[in-house]
């Protein structure tokens, strides 16, 4: 399911000392399918966009074009709700919004809002728990007494439930530790390419976009700069650094090494494998040359 936005504009709380304007004429598209992360500073846009995906916001001007639906201002509040069953919204920290007294019902709760049978809604429970790696006993357990990890795990069990067709990551993995971040980012993965889930997926880390991307979004103060292949966007250095904004890890490194080693390395390289081997390989040429 295509994503389109056509010069979207959004006023928080317009006409009022408040008016606060945090999208300017947004035109970008999130193909079917794709993996799209969007990268920007703080304030820059990023989480009044994504929520216009699963009509939480309304646009003040311009549309958004989501597989057949058209969502504009005028659009009636009875069918955004049907836009939140096919696009999951996993926020920055889902854990804080369990509150059911066992994860079963907590995972049961969206679906049910959605009119699905009790049976189905279990079955589904059943189903979610599997993908997001939790055992079946967690059902009857408090979600309050779980790790952080598996709260959020929980959590994202909630919105897969609703067996959406592309789903919003805002920032999933903050405040998790190493390990918890790589569980969520590897289900992600998962879901993206098993299921061909179309996933937007905000985020403040580089490397993730730049590793996990199909594409990239670049927003600075509520306009968006650049939509492209990680490659592209992450060749444009200058400008990312006026934005405040890192090159991957990798990246970094190698613009460094060469420096030490009077070498340039303008390839965009993503991972510390391929930073090794672009250096491995110069070298290799070097003692090749030497030899002649
Ligand atoms: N509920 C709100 N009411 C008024 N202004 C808001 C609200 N939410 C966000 N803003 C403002 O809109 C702009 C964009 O914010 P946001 O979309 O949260 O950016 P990001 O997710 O990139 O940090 C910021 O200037 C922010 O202060
Ligand atoms: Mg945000």
């Amino acid at each position: 399911m295509e994503i389109k936005i056509n010069h979207l504009t959004h006023i928080y709380q317009p006409n009022t000392p408040f008016e606060s304007l945090a999208l300017s004429d947004v035109n970008a598209v999130i193909p079917s399918g794709a993996f799209v992360s969007i990268i920007g500073h703080t304030g820059s846009g990023k989480s009044t966009l994504v929520q216009h995906f699963n009509g939480l916001l309304k646009p003040t001007e311009g549309e958004i074009h989501v597989g057949d639906m058209i969502i504009s201002s005028s659009t009636k509040n009875k069918d955004l709700k049907a836009l939140r069953k096919k696009i999951g919204m996993v926020f920055q920290y889902p854990e804080h919004q369990l509150f059911e007294e066992t994860v079963e019902k907590d995972i049961c709760f969206g679906p049910l809002n959605f009119d699905v049978p009790l049976e189905e809604a279990k079955r589904r429970a059943r189903e979610a728990l599997e993908l997001v790696h939790l055992p079946e006993s967690i059902l009857d357990r408090s979600p309050f007494e779980l790790s952080g990890g598996q709260m959020r795990r929980v959590a994202i069990a909630g919105v897969l439930a609703l067996e959406p067709e592309a789903i919003i990551l805002d920032e999933p993995t903050a405040g998790l530790d190493p390990k918890g971040r790589r569980d969520i980012l590897d289900l992600f993965t998962r879901l993206h390419k098993e299921k061909g889930m179309t996933t937007i997926m905000v985020t403040h880390n580089m490397d993730d976009a730049a590793l996990l991307s199909d594409q990239v979004i670049v927003m600075d103060h509520g306009r968006c700069l650049m939509q492209d292949r990680p490659e592209i966007v992450f060749s444009e250095e200058k400008t990312l650094t006026s934005l405040g904004l890192d090159l991957p890890r990798a990246m970094r490194f190698l613009r460094k090494a060469g420096q030490k080693l009077g070498q340039q390395w303008e390839e965009p390289v993503f991972s510390t494998e391929k930073a090794a081997e672009t250096i491995a390989r110069s070298f290799v040429r070097k003692k090749g040359g030497d030899r002649s």
